[in-house]
């Protein structure tokens, strides 16, 4: 089985004839290539223009810092937009090193187009900066209205880790991904942690009491159910539906591999730009044998979570009386035991921690997600509700949309979340589906009886199924307050 991570457990490059041999010699050159041009970019530091482009553009906050809380959420969420939008250069150690590890599908030691050493796009190293795939706020406007944090159209799309694409025959045995928005994810992450943790306490309830079936539902999600055997002093772990067996609740990346924003936000540094996190690698590690060392520090990296944690949530425009007909039939056909309208947290205060994935870490930062610039929902005093139209879960979307990857989740997808669906075509994962009837007709498996129903819709029944969720647009004001 093929990993979903960012790396690939399988070595090689089958590209046409050429042999490991040949890349072995080929990366020799590479190298010495590198080498030269590394030289000269360093004599070129000087020049105007030249050098890191995180420092001329004064992304300059470290961790302390900001854990000190001297710093305004503002200036944080500033420098957190520069560091999404700023284009990285070679002199910010843009691109893999010659010849780090023995895995080509891998950051460290991918090919190059014509060994340029930048873009391939297969496999990564496939932009200069964020921006460039997260920047579509409406797609139905025309023409399109652009803004830091939003989706990507296909030409965007990743092209991750495949070992044989034959344009000739169209076949395709990697993963082809649409990039998503980032907007409300400070939201999508609350609601992670928090399910996680009443999860975890219901496996402790069933631990307590051998035997017994205990249901794992938390936030009006049903996740299954799990038992503790007392015969073998283990879980039994397959009544566990829609999550990992650890019970991590993972709502980030279409597949729901990522249970922090953080821990996506590391994996796209290394992935899109062979840039190496200093939390990653370490302080003073040139892990990518580039040249350059702290490629990116762990207080700019912090600023880039917090921005993308902090962007406004998705709007609901007033429903007419169409689209409130449109609402019950989103009930009728079922679209809403996956796409559930809203969930609603507990608490309203995301904290960060570092390592972000570890739940005991120290909590380094803190934002009110009630509070502008967020501006959730209050649901009650101390909660707020995330009107998301999902339900953190992975369903199986039967053989037609299934991935040729080779994986055991290739039929499985997180389910998609609505909310500002009207602006962000292309849809489903891949963005086959350029407008939303394509999209609906083409769920199947679990999704296949609601995907009926809304076939057997007349027109009128369709139309209004449409103008509800014409009604959810993606906010217009992200990031205005850091203009
Ligand atoms: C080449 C295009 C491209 C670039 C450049 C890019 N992304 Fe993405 N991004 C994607 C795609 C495609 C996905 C969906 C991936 C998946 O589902 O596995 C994604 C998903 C994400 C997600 C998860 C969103 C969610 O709700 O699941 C985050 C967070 C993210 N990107 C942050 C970043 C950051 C930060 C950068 C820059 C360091 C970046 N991306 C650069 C294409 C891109
Ligand atoms: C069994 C769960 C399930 C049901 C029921 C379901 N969906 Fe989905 N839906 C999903 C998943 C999972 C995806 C993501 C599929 C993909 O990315 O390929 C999705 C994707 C979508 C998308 C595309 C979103 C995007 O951003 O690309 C739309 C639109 C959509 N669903 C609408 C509906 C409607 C309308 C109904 C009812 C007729 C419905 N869904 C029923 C699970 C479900």
């Amino acid at each position: 089985m093929r990993h979903l991570a960012f790396r690939s457990p399988l070595g090689g490059w089958p590209v046409g004839s050429i042999t490991q041999a040949w890349i072995a010699s080929f990366s020799q050159i590479l190298a010495s290539a590198a080498a030269l041009l590394l030289s000269a970019s360093a004599s070129a530091q000087d020049l105007p223009g030249e050098g890191r482009r995180l420092d001329l553009v004064g992304v300059d906050l470290t961790q302390d810092e900001i854990a000190s809380g001297s710093v305004s959420l503002r200036e944080i969420r500033r420098q957190g937009q520069l560091v999404f939008s700023v284009p990285f250069s070679k002199a910010d150690g843009y691109g893999d090193g010659p010849g780090v590890g023995p895995d080509a599908t891998s950051p460290g030691a991918r090919p190059t187009l014509q060994g340029n050493g930048t873009f391939l796009r297969v496999n990564g190293l496939g932009a200069q900066s964020c921006l460039e795939c997260h920047s579509i706020v409406s797609h139905r406007s025309v023409p399109a209205t652009f803004g830091v944090g939003g989706v990507g159209a296909a030409v965007s799309n990743a092209i991750f880790q495949p070992l044989h694409i034959d344009p000739l025959d169209g076949s395709f045995d990697g993963r082809f991904i649409n990039p998503p928005f980032l907007f409300g994810s400070g939201g999508i992450q609350l609601l992670a942690r928090e399910m996680t943790l009443a999860l975890w306490e219901r496996a402790a309830a069933a631990e307590a009491n051998p035997d017994v079936p205990v249901a794992l539902e938390t936030h009006g999600v049903n996740f299954g159910t799990i038992v503790y055997e007392s015969a073998s002093g283990d879980f039994d772990r397959s009544g566990i539906e829609g999550i990992d067996d650890d019970l991590v609740v993972r709502p980030f990346g279409r597949k729901g591999e990522f249970h922090t924003v953080r821990d996506f936000d590391l994996a796209a540094l290394a992935f899109h730009f062979g840039i190496e996190p200093v939390e990653v690698v370490g302080p003073g590690v040139d892990g990518d044998d580039d040249g350059v060392a702290d490629e990116i520090s762990v207080g700019a990296v912090s600023a880039l979570e917090i921005f993308n944690t902090t962007l406004a949530p998705p709007v609901q425009t007033k429903l007419d009386s169409v689209a409130r007909a449109g609402k019950s039939l989103f009930d009728v056909a079922g679209c809403s035991e996956c796409h559930i309208p809203f969930l609603e947290t507990r608490g309203r205060i995301l904290e960060y921690r570092l390592p972000e994935e570890s739940f005991e870490a120290e909590v380094f930062y803190s934002v009110d997600l009630s509070r502008s610039p967020v501006k959730f929902a209050n649901a009650s005093k101390n909660s707020v509700r995330v009107s998301l139209f999902a339900d953190l879960k992975r369903h199986d979307m039967g053989p037609e949309l299934a991935e040729n990857f080779g994986s055991e989740l290739d039929a499985f997808f997180t389910t998609a979340r609505l909310w500002g669906i009207w602006d962000t075509a292309p849809y489903l994962h891949d963005g086959r589906a350029t407008t939303l009837v394509e999209a609906i007709m083409a769920h199947g498996g679990e999704a296949r009886p609601a995907r009926d129903d809304f076939a057997a819709f007349t027109d009128t029944e369709k139309t209004q199924l449409l103008t509800y969720l014409a009604t959810l647009r993606t906010p217009t004001n992200a990031t205005r307050s850091l203009r």
